[in-house]
């Protein structure tokens, strides 16, 4: 016999017949980011980006929604932008569309004022599984773009050993991949990307085979080269720590679909060393962002 009891309008969590539901779903809805257009042309600008992947049986997925943002371009000056976000949200999707490799469901991706349809030299990825060529040595792989390129070879040498010592590799450069660790395998990655310059660097979790020293290493790589090389890094982690280490700005992103839910602009720290890590200033950034993650409902 039907009874007229209905069900609460909003399940708590924890009761029968529903799901626990993680902090972050809870803040879905509640992110203080609003997109704002900056002056001039943007270095990079997203433009009410969505992405629907739709499988060979027509099953559509959703990862990301009317995702907007501008970052503007600061002539001599580096900078590090940091997607936050938890596993499966939509973050490797978003750098997909940004390096051409997957076109929009909606919106636009446009890079100095130029929107993305293809892959492009202005823009390097790192992607988040390893991607080294098997049948090239460590060093053939690093000096892969250079050699597209038409490179002499005497400078593609001295760049690629410049960079293969910055990322610790110099003495496996005659070996090839299958004989590197995962972490190698991804610096190999990190190092095959940098030697080609490009104005908009992509990096998906590079870091997150490396263990923690080697880490905190490549994360001072990072500001190195971003300092020197006048680039914008899109840089993707789940880690809160790295993300205030590296950042200029960090966005928070929501469970999938992802949206942005909040941006933080990290004060610049003078000089960004591994002391920094344990002092009051970098602890009261951690502890902004954790509050937006996992701030009650
Ligand atoms: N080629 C694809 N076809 C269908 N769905 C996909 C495809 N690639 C990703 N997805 C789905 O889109 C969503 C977002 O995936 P994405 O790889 O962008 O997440 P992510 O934030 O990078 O996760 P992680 O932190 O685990 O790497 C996931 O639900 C995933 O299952
Ligand atoms: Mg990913």
């Amino acid at each position: 016999m039907a009874t007229n009891t209905k069900p609460p309008l909003t399940p708590q969590q924890g009761e029968p017949g529903t799901v626990a539901v993680t902090p972050s779903d809870r803040n879905l809805k509640r992110g203080t980011y609003e997109a704002q257009r900056v002056d001039g042309t943007p270095k990079l600008r997203l433009d009410d980006l969505g992405v629907t992947y739709i499988d060979r049986h027509g099953n559509s997925t959703e990862a990301v929604r009317e995702v907007t943002l501008d970052v503007a371009d600061k002539p001599g000056c580096g900078e590090i932008i940091v997607f936050l976000g938890p596993s499966g949200c939509g973050k490797s999707t978003i750098l997909k569309a940004v390096a051409g490799l997957l076109p929009p469901t909606r919106g636009e991706v446009f890079v100095d004022g130029v929107p993305v349809t293809d892959v492009g030299r202005d823009r390097g990825m790192v992607f988040q599984a390893y991607t080294s060529f098997s049948w090239l040595t460590v060093r053939e792989n690093v000096e892969y773009g250079p050699r597209l390129q038409g490179v002499p070879k005497e400078k593609r040498r001295a760049e690629s050993q410049k960079y293969l010592e910055q990322v610790g590799l110099a003495e496996f450069a005659e070996r090839y991949p299958k004989d590197l660790s995962g972490g190698m395998k991804q610096r190999v990655a990190i190092a095959r990307t940098l030697i080609n310059h490009p104005k908009l660097v992509l990096m998906d979790e590079p870091f997150g085979a490396l263990d923690p020293q080697t880490r905190w290493g490549m994360q001072s790589l990072l500001l190195d080269v971003s300092r020197n090389e006048d680039n914008t890094i899109l840089f993707v982690t789940h880690d809160v720590s790295e993300a205030v280490y590296v950042a200029d700005t960090v966005y928070v992103l929501a469970p999938r679909p992802t949206h942005i839910l909040h941006r933080v602009d990290v004060p610049f720290f003078e000089s960004r060393g591994i002391h920094l890590k344990s002092s009051n200033e970098f602890r009261n950034v951690e502890k902004q962002l954790l509050d937006l993650i996992y701030a009650p409902a």
